[in-house]
């Protein structure tokens, strides 16, 4: 290998032996230097990312106390939601409430779009049908629940495992056949019927079915406030889910450092939260002026943490079909003092108390107090307007008028958006208990910085709302 090297180099034997040894030396040095930035650099920004993740891991396992009252959502539950709604619409004079699979349906039957076709939504309806049946003795209302199926399809729909007493009644259609004439003639025989539409249909099939002897109305009122007010089986998942979110955060934070990036702490939070079965839904991490557009803008996510940012995070997941979204702004820890710095009894490195950071110390402040305000304010039969505007008003008045963007919060089940949204012109609808709501207010500076607070309130019968994602923030440095 010497010698090939030293002929490629053009250096023969007649070179005299120091020289020989000095450029041995030199290769040696070059080979060694050219390894070292080949393999120590990226080892060593590896080595980092992986002990922030172990830490965060390992801190996130000390207590998952926030799984031991969730479970699965009973068979019997289904069944009692498809009544309640069958309620709604009696007392809504509707004749009936039809959905596909969607979000609603999951909701009703347990199955989701992509459950139902894992490819795409196709052209041929496949219909969940609900009609309040009332007992002529006893006045009580009951759900009446249909499919309306392709024909060859029958058999995968009654594998579904859709919750059910006894087999599922399908109204099949052949492929030439028109299918809005078969469920007219299968369900509704003889009266103009009403039917109201999930918001999650598509057009054609409501053109389909007004083309063809029904009425359509829209999503509302009785019908909607089903799902909107929560079950206890649904607190408990909300709970669990969103309080695991928040403590996964705060899990991670001690463990993280200066010099990561962005994207870094995406992997890392979704690493620590997925070990116990949530599945990611959606990860925001945006340093400082990243975070000054709720969202992010066109963050790449190679933004450098250092001890200095204000770091935010707005997280949503997956655990038995309920979501979380949370938010949480904060720092890093501050630098811990060297060895040398130890050993030579010198002061810690500087806290920083430029302009900059005292501005980030008061508007974390201040948004927080937007949302204890806000919280005072989810009392049954308040508007979802009122929550809102007590929010604004702490910002208003603590001189970031303008700053706030958006609205205060919305609905959260197994959607992490869902009515009702909680925005200051918002006086129509008025909180009932069981509903669940984001409370989010924040505070964004162009070029500077965003900080947002995000926990779920649950709107109680009496007295005011829990929290059910855990503790709330407290400072900075305990999100
Ligand atoms: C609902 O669906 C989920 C996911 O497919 C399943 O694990 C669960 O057992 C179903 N629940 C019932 C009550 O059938
Ligand atoms: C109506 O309710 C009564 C009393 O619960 C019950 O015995 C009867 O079977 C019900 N009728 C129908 C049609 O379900
Ligand atoms: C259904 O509606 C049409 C059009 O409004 C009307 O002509 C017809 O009489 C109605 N039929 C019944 C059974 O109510
Ligand atoms: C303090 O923060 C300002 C603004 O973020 C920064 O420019 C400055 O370098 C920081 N000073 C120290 C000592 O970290
Ligand atoms: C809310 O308003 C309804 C309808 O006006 C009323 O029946 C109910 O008692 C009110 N609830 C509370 C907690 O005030």
């Amino acid at each position: 290998m010497k010698d090939e090297f030293e002929s490629k180099q053009g250096l023969g034997p007649e070179i005299g032996k120091r020289p020989r040894s000095l450029s041995r030396i030199w290769t040696a040095a070059v080979v060694v230097a050219l390894y070292l930035t080949w393999i120590i650099k990226p080892f060593s920004s590896q080595s980092q990312f992986d002990r922030v993740q172990q830490c965060s891991i390992e801190n996130f396992h000390k207590d998952l106390y926030f799984l031991e009252n969730a479970r699965p959502i009973e068979a019997q539950e289904f069944l009692d939601r498809r009544d309640n709604l069958a309620k709604a619409l009696h007392v809504s004079g509707v004749d009936g409430f039809v959905l596909e699979p969607g979000y609603t349906f999951q909701y009703y039957a347990n199955i989701s779009q992509p459950q139902w076709e894992p490819w795409e939504p196709e052209e041929r309806p496949f219909l969940m049908v609900v009609q309040p049946s009332v007992n002529a003795s006893t006045g009580e209302v009951k759900a009446k629940t249909s499919f309306l199926s392709p024909h060859f399809e029958e058999g995968r729909v009654r594998m579904l495992g859709i919750p059910s007493e006894g087999e599922l009644d399908i109204i099949v259609w052949e492929e030439h056949w028109n299918p809005y004439r078969t469920l007219k003639d299968g369900l509704f025989p003889d009266a103009n019927a009403t039917l109201m539409v999930d918001e999650e249909i598509r057009d054609f099939l409501v053109r389909g079915l007004d083309a063809n002897g029904f009425k359509t109305v829209g999503l509302g009122g009785e019908v909607e406030a089903v799902r909107q007010t929560k079950t206890p089986a649904e607190v408990e998942l909300l709970r669990a889910v969103n309080t695991g979110t928040i403590e996964g955060i705060r899990a991670m934070r001690p463990c993280l450092e200066a010099g990561l990036t962005e994207n870094d702490v995406i992997k890392i939070l979704d690493d620590t939260v997925k070990t116990i079965g949530f599945d990611l839904f959606f990860d925001i991490v945006l340093f400082d002026s990243n975070a000054a557009l709720p969202h992010g803008g066109f963050a790449t996510g190679d933004k450098v943490l250092t001890h200095e940012t204000m770091v935010l995070i707005d997280a949503g997941y997956h655990y038995l079909g309920y979501s979380s979204d949370v938010c949480r702004s904060f720092f890093i820890d501050p630098p811990k003092k060297s060895l040398i710095r130890r050993l030579l009894r010198l002061p810690g490195p500087e806290i920083n108390n430029s302009e900059l950071h005292a501005e980030k110390l008061k508007v974390w402040d201040i948004v927080l107090q937007a949302q204890t305000e806000a919280g005072k304010m989810f009392m049954p039969n308040s508007t979802a307007a009122s929550v809102d505007i007590a929010a604004r008003k702490v910002i208003d008045d603590a001189g970031y008028k303008g700053t706030f963007t958006h609205r205060l919060g919305h609905g959260i089940g197994i959607k992490a958006h869902e009515s009702p949204y909680l925005n200051k012109g918002n006086h129509e609808t008025l909180l009932r208990p069981g509903m669940t709501f984001t409370a989010e207010p924040g505070i964004y500076l162009e070029g500077k910085f965003g900080v947002r607070h995000e926990d779920i309130y649950l709107v109680k019968e009496n007295g005011p709302a829990e929290v059910i994602s855990g503790r709330r923030a407290v400072s900075p440095y305990e999100p």
